[in-house]
């Protein structure tokens, strides 16, 4: 919930510990000593509504009178500072840091869209490096520039992963998550581009569109070429190189075609090909047409979701000047979270669950235990959306048309692995799923909170299917997400108004206190007990 601060709440403490507001106005002044106590007294009040003389004048003060978060007006936060007020908005629920024309969304009318192009035109006619074009230049690209943005990912993937990242990633226990391996190889990728690298090249090696371009190759290329690296550690095999073109993999869905003049190339088909192929000199690993187009799309649908926790981090981190992929290094430990990237995984856990208590029949009592509050409905729900999520509407129809492909064994794989041949209790997974989705939306509970299910309520039952394991699925969620990290990153240096993060908190700690003798502790001069921890259950509440 979105409070303001003021003298008679106590004030954030500044940066400085000046009082001072960042906005050059006065400060407001601290009465009394701020304490936890008086702070959760506060915050506990319900919330007085501003009278409609001081809504007025704010909206008379606003940016924009609609449109903005939540659908109201927009309000600098400089206008509240100028009368000693400032949001106290934990989680910047209601709090816009950022101007952007790249994706928009309308939760309550299940409403997302690239660039203005509707998500469901996008996954029926377009493909994830298109998208990837999109999100980054703001339009759709010519056949010809679609084709040379394709060669130009085609030719980074080509040179392959610096020895050295690989040898990172080989050096992790084999057991490690592989959101863990990721961030790891991101971050040592982003250590070996000296050249490029603000921190040792100077502050304007991202000046120009060709330098920022190296950026989004770099990154869009590594991150199949890490993935599946991270993939066969896991398995114990070496990674295989990529192939610069092999017309089995790339003269399939997914890529800028011949027909635009250019290299075709399938972003997907090269990055399966990395996770089955035997070894270095074996054939290449050839997925079915629908498993290829299906992971494409997925990508496509997790490209952007504007300002998400992990798209905000990037913001935040090029927002102290660090090099690129150290941002998108960033940006993946924040998608780590089983909050965040890590839902699908959780999701995969219930219906397997649920399928070992006994498939369809035990729905009912699961559904009771959720709604005593005991459990959550993993993949249903969502911060935004209070509609059914437009995403999930065309991955359930992915599902089945996964399952079709891999129940008919003619995925055309010579890996028999992921990439093509399919988990076994992929279809009863999904039976319980569309069985489970029905129920819930027919029980009052749901409706009533308008709870839906959101993208990752069937993804991972895709995944499964393709014989994935659980800890990859947030990896693919990176390899999609990648290109709205790299769109925001470049609307981020391009934005005049960007300046370095840097939120303000509410203090509500000990006054001053002089400095008390290790030998007088505990004995009425300070000391004690550590603080017990704020709130234990907090990852379950958010
Ligand atoms: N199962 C059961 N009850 C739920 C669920 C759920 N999945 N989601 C929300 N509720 C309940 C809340 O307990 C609350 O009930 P109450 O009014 O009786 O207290 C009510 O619905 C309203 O919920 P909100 O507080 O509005 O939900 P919030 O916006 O805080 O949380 C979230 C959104 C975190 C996604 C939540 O719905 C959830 O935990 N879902 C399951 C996890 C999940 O699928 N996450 C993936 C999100 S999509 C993505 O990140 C790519």
């Amino acid at each position: 919930m979105v409070r303001l601060l003021s003298a008679a709440a106590p004030p954030p403490s500044s940066p400085r510990g000046s009082g001072a507001s960042p906005t050059g106005a006065p400060p407001s002044a601290p009465t009394t000593p701020t304490t936890a106590a008086a702070a959760a007294a506060a915050l506990a009040a319900p919330p007085p509504r501003l009278p409609p003389s001081a809504v007025a004048a704010l909206r008379a003060a606003a940016l924009s009178p609609s449109g903005g978060v939540g659908g109201g007006g927009l309000v600098r936060a400089s206008v509240l500072g100028a009368a000693g007020l400032t949001v106290y908005d934990p989680g910047y629920t209601n709090t816009a840091s950022a101007t952007s024309t790249i994706t928009y969304i309308d939760g309550g009318r299940g409403i997302l869209r690239y660039r203005g192009y509707p998500i469901e035109q996008l996954a029926a006619r377009s493909h994830f490096l298109e998208a990837a074009y999109l999100l980054s230049y703001g339009e759709l690209p010519t056949a010809a520039q679609g084709a040379a943005f394709s060669s130009r990912v085609a030719a980074a993937a080509g040179a392959g992963l610096p020895a050295n990242v690989l040898a990172v990633v080989a050096a992790l226990p084999r057991g490690v998550h592989p959101m863990s391996a990721l961030v790891t190889g991101l971050a040592a990728l982003g250590g070996v581009h000296a050249e490029t690298n603000p921190a040792l090249a100077g502050p304007h090696v991202y000046d120009t569109p060709a330098a920022q371009d190296v950026q989004l190759f770099r990154v869009l290329a590594a991150m199949p070429l890490l993935a599946a690296a991270i993939y066969r550690h896991a398995r114990g095999r070496p990674p295989v190189s990529p192939r610069p073109y092999d017309p089995a993999i790339h003269g399939t869905a997914g890529g800028a075609g011949a027909a635009g003049g250019g290299r075709p190339f399938s972003y997907t088909g090269l990055f399966l090909d990395l996770l089955e192929r035997r070894s270095e000199g074996s054939p290449s690993a050839v997925a079915h047409p629908v498993v290829v187009r299906a992971l494409d799309t997925l990508l496509l649908l997790h490209a952007d979701h504007e300002l998400n926790c992990s798209t905000a981090t990037v913001r935040q981190l090029a927002s102290s000047g660090v090099d690129a992929t150290t941002a998108v290094a960033g940006a993946a430990a924040a998608l780590y979270g089983p909050l965040h990237g890590g839902a699908t995984e959780a999701v995969l856990g219930m219906l397997g669950r649920l399928a070992a208590a006994g498939g369809v029949a035990a729905i009912p009592d699961f559904l009771a235990t959720v709604k005593r509050g005991e459990v959550k409905l993993m993949g249903f729900g969502h911060r935004v959306y209070r509609q059914y999520d437009p995403r999930a509407t065309l991955v359930r129809r992915l599902a089945y048309e996964v399952f079709e492909a891999v129940a008919a064994g003619s995925d055309g794989s010579d890996s028999g692995g992921g990439g093509g041949s399919g988990g076994g209790g992929g279809a009863g997974l999904v039976a319980i799923a569309v069985a489970l989705e029905k129920a819930a939306l027919a029980d009052d509970y749901f409706a009533s909170r308008r709870l839906y299910p959101n993208v990752d309520f069937y993804t991972g039952v895709i995944y499964q299917a393709l014989g994935l394991d659980a800890g990859m699925y947030t990896v693919l969620f990176a390899i999609g997400r990648s290109a709205g990290w790299m769109a925001h990153w470049r609307e981020f240096l391009a934005d005049p108004e960007a300046r370095i993060a840097r939120p303000r908190q509410w203090y509500v700690g000990a006054p001053e206190r002089a400095y008390v003798d290790v030998h007088a502790r505990g004995r009425g001069g300070g000391g004690g007990p550590a603080p017990a921890v704020k709130n234990p259950a907090v990852l379950s509440k958010l």
